[in-house]
């Protein structure tokens, strides 16, 4: 059982009271805690050593009292155990020494045993249940196939997915043969997570906002849906995340997921009156308006609790992942707005 299940609540659609919070990035550059431990290692032995990952995922629990965890890891993993020579580079984000382009870059792309060459995440995730001792609940996640397939294509960050869009229009069958091997491994690494104790999982699509309308149905949501459709999700909810969702959102749903994690071009209130009902959402407030005033903060959190009021399946979060120069402070206050915030009885 879970002491604070907020968060579980929400995403089952079932809460009532004030939304839960948890913040995408809520584990990283803008404390300075993760500095010091980023003094003694890089970022991927901070991903692969279990006991730091593990301290690196209590971070926000300790500091900000957030309303669930994620584990601290990278949606990257699945491909570096796929074959992708993955390196970080301060200032250049992630790299990919071997890009992926032809039939033959997918084929030299292997589909690992996640129980072994993942089995750091395994490890940590069980220390942090440990260490959370059934306080909150812990999230686990991993990146969906396109966005995926982007980095391998591309080889590092992009503007304008060039290369990715130019192998999904020329060469449509090996792009799909490169989204199935990811599809394949992603299946496997989130089963493994639930099966070693997640009580959620994450898919993000960070990326998906680059395609049209049918692209993005062939080329992402197809694979999403086989995904959800496989996991060992009872009792676990799924959370689809896609920057684009203000535009995605209504087939994003027909992957039936619990809930869709909303950017912030869209209003919220609007998003959720077009889903289902049984269809919780999550966001959407503008990371950067954690950099503005104290009173603007609270200001456009209470525009948005006045938009949800009254809506159950609603779970606080920023539309997009919090910037490494966001002031700590302005993030924990943010946190301690919404747990003060105190609605009318949902009807
Ligand atoms: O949310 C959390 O606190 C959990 C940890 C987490 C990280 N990456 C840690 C991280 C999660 C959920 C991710 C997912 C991730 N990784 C995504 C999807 C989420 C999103 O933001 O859209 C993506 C696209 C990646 C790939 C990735 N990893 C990029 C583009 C970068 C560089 C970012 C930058 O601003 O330089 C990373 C590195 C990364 N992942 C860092 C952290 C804390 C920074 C590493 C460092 O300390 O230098």
């Amino acid at each position: 059982m879970i002491q604070n299940d907020l968060f579980m609540k929400a995403a089952f659609s079932t809460n009532t009271g004030r939304p839960p919070v948890w913040m995408m990035r809520q584990a990283g550059r803008f404390m300075k805690e993760y500095w010091a431990i980023k003094e003694k290692y890089n970022f991927l032995e901070m991903v692969k050593i279990p006991e730091i990952a593990a301290d690196v995922t209590m971070l926000p629990v300790d500091l900000l009292g957030i309303d669930a965890a994620i584990m601290f890891c990278d949606i990257l993993v699945t491909a570096e155990a796929m074959g992708g020579e993955l390196s970080f580079h301060p200032g250049k984000g992630p790299q990919f020494a071997n890009q992926v382009r032809t039939l033959a870059d997918v084929e030299r792309l292997t589909i690992p045993d996640v129980n072994q060459s993942l089995d750091y995440v395994e490890k940590m995730i069980k220390i942090v249940l440990q260490r959370l001792n059934g306080k909150i609940p812990l999230i686990g996640f991993a990146g969906a196939p396109f966005t995926v397939m982007s980095y391998l294509v591309e080889g590092q960050s992009t503007k304008d997915f060039k290369n990715t869009k130019l192998l999904i229009h020329n060469s449509p069958e090996t792009a799909h043969k490169l989204l199935a091997k990811i599809t394949q491994v992603t299946i496997d690494y989130l089963n493994m997570q639930i099966a070693a104790g997640v009580h959620a999982v994450q898919i993000f699509d960070s990326w998906a906002a680059a395609l049209s309308w049918d692209d993005y149905e062939e080329f992402s949501h197809r694979y999403i849906c086989e995904i959800i459709a496989s996991l060992n999700r009872t009792n676990i909810p799924v959370i689809s995340f896609c920057k684009g969702s203000s535009v995605f959102a209504p087939l994003m749903a027909k992957a039936l997921p619990n809930v869709i994690s909303v950017d912030w071009n869209a209003d919220l209130r609007n998003v959720k009156d077009q889903l289902p009902p049984d269809i919780a959402v999550q966001g959407n407030l503008d990371p950067f308006i954690l950099y503005a005033e104290k009173k603007v903060i609270k200001e456009r959190l209470y525009r948005l609790f006045e938009r949800m009021e009254g809506v159950p399946g609603f779970i606080f979060n920023l539309g997009h992942g919090i910037m490494p120069d966001i002031p700590f402070d302005n993030v924990r206050y943010a946190v301690d707005i919404v747990k003060e915030y105190c609605p009318q009885a949902i009807s």
